[in-house]
């Protein structure tokens, strides 16, 4: 069995782990870091880019089972994708379902949040998601086009203190914020969790675990070529395919 993910960056690794962890397969993971970010690009060349990397992953890379790993391309490429290629498709979306497990009186009281991104916040698989999972609108939504590019250069650079101060100069403007809970509406998001909690006073919410059992539940399970942790991965920057451990990625520091 072989999984291909792919990502606008490197959003997703979070799931990437999780699934390493619970199910043996072959994998392989497209960072899309010369595309990066999908949170504000221009739509038809992002389902066309959606659909290039599905077709690398498989056609080239015979992958049997393809995860979206990323909120915007899900929004808006994966029906596409499901019509031009005979393969099942995992998508991610903001986990706005998560209400439904937490007191009435946090969520009435206004006290979850969601973070995603400029271009989910458009999409109308989003808009219906919203209206389906919160039909009273009780979720705040903010939408942060600049959150997935710092993040990015965090994994580069990997300099706390940098990271920091930039996210700090990010939220200030919007700040106060009274979220005791976060839903993180984008795959990069969950990789900084600890740093917006305490950032934000609250606690963040992902979909990592409900995804790996859908992706669980389409694809049949085999052991595992690749030794635990170990993956093939491909960044678009230098578009070359190498075996990786995830400990090179997470955690960061
Ligand atoms: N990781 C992506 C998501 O889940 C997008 C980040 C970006 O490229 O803007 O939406």
């Amino acid at each position: 069995m072989r999984i291909g993910f792919f990502d606008s960056g490197h959003g997703g690794l979070e799931i990437l782990k999780e699934a390493i962890e619970r199910h043996g397969a072959d994998y392989f993971f497209i960072a899309d870091e010369s595309f990066h970010p999908y949170g504000k690009m221009e739509l038809s060349e992002m389902q066309e880019r959606c659909r290039q990397l599905t077709e690398l992953l498989v056609v080239e890379k015979k992958c049997d089972v393809i995860v979206l790993a990323c909120n915007t391309a899900t929004a808006y490429a994966i029906d596409v994708l499901r019509q031009q290629f005979d393969v099942p498709f995992v998508g991610v979306e903001p986990y706005l379902s998560y209400i439904n497990t937490i007191p009435n009186e946090i969520v009435s009281a206004g006290k979850v949040g969601a973070l995603v991104t400029p271009n989910t916040l458009k999409a109308p698989r989003f808009k219906e998601l919203k209206q389906k999972r919160d039909p009273r609108d009780l979720v705040s939504v903010l939408a942060l086009g600049e959150l997935a590019p710092l993040i990015e250069e965090f994994m580069r650079d990997r300099d706390s203190i940098k990271f920091e101060k930039n996210l700090e100069q990010l939220f200030e403007p919007l700040l106060p914020i009274d979220w005791e809970e976060t839903i993180l509406g984008c795959t990069h998001y969950p990789l900084i969790s600890s740093y917006l909690e305490r950032l934000l006073k609250t606690r963040c919410v992902s979909p990592t675990g409900a995804v790996v059992e859908q992706l669980i539940r389409v694809s049949s399970s085999e052991k595992s070529k690749l030794d635990k942790g170990l993956f093939n991965y491909l960044n678009t920057i230098d578009g070359h395919w190498r075996e990786a451990l995830i400990s090179e990625f997470l955690p960061l520091p």
